[in-house]
């Protein structure tokens, strides 16, 4: 690959990943960014371990063979489920000069300064809240901290599907009710799906009013800027052209109309196919 022509790949089993491109892009909006959605397959939160590296592995390699020199899995779903098995079995081999990076070690390393009270609840999906990836990764950098995780039920499905705003209220108070039963000294609760950003507030307000919704868009970006700080080898690898291009698996007229008006901007999207497993 030449210099300055690399592209941030973004990767999300949907809409979620929007919430924290939005962030990215404030915050580096010099960069040229691939955002790919797997919308056909989402929700990956109710799938196995396998199967959620094999999309995941599927959709970064056709953001690599589209230019991206790193991605983000801008889903903690998968951050959870493939991360280390692409990190260690295939980039060494396949892609040696490429970067994947997660968004749970990110959220895990800030989580002491949103909570005083050492009481932090997780939402996340199934698959997330299964791996106990927050809980490992909050207790490296925060071992004070005490963790209780909820999964959030049908929110992914009733996000991507757009609509149904009674269940999805239904849900939201179900699910954020369970959690805080858990343990009654929370005082912060990530959103530790990204697609729960997207009704952040809905969520915000069926929690009690002393308790942060910390959602992971901001931290990420933060982070990913100090990384390529850091590592100047990848930057100088990257395109200054100032430019999103967006990706669906699914059907790109559905899926444009909520990506609109979730990334708050009109955008121009294709659909793309590609082959799952080797
Ligand atoms: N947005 C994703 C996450 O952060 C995945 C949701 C799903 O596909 O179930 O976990």
């Amino acid at each position: 690959m030449k210099n300055n022509t690399g592209k941030i790949g973004i990767f999300d089993s949907g809409l979620g990943g929007l919430t924290i491109l939005r962030e990215v892009v404030r915050l580096l909006p010099q960069r040229e960014y691939l955002y790919l959605g797997d919308n056909l397959r989402a929700p990956y939160g109710n799938r196995s371990e396998q199967k959620i590296f094999e999309y995941t592995l599927a959709g970064v390699e056709w953001l690599f063979g589209h230019g991206a020199e790193i991605v983000i899995l801008a889903c903690n779903t998968a951050s959870a489920n493939a991360l280390r098995k692409i990190q260690r079995e295939v980039l060494p081999l396949k892609y040696p000069s490429k970067r994947v990076l997660g968004i749970i070690i990110p959220t895990a390393e800030d989580i002491g300064q949103f909570s005083k009270a050492g009481h932090v609840g997780v939402l996340a999906t199934v698959a997330t809240v299964r791996s106990k990836t927050f809980e490992k990764e909050i207790k490296k950098c925060n071992s004070h901290i005490r963790i209780v995780c909820q999964s959030g039920g049908r929110l992914v499905e009733l996000i991507e599907n757009g609509g149904n705003e009674k269940l999805l209220q239904a849900e939201i108070e179900k699910v954020t009710r369970r959690l805080i039963s858990k343990d009654k000294l929370i005082d912060a609760v990530i959103l530790g799906c990204t697609h729960y950003a997207l009704i952040k507030n809905q969520i915000k307000n069926s929690l009690p009013k002393d308790i942060g919704v910390i959602d992971q868009g901001e931290i990420v970006a933060l982070k990913l800027a100090d990384y390529l700080r850091r590592h100047k080898e990848i930057g100088k690898k990257l395109s200054k052209e100032s430019a999103v291009c967006f990706y669906t698996t699914s059907d790109k007229v559905v899926v444009k109309k909520m990506m609109a008006q979730f990334y708050g901007k009109k955008i121009s999207i294709s659909t793309v196919s590609y082959k799952i497993g080797a």
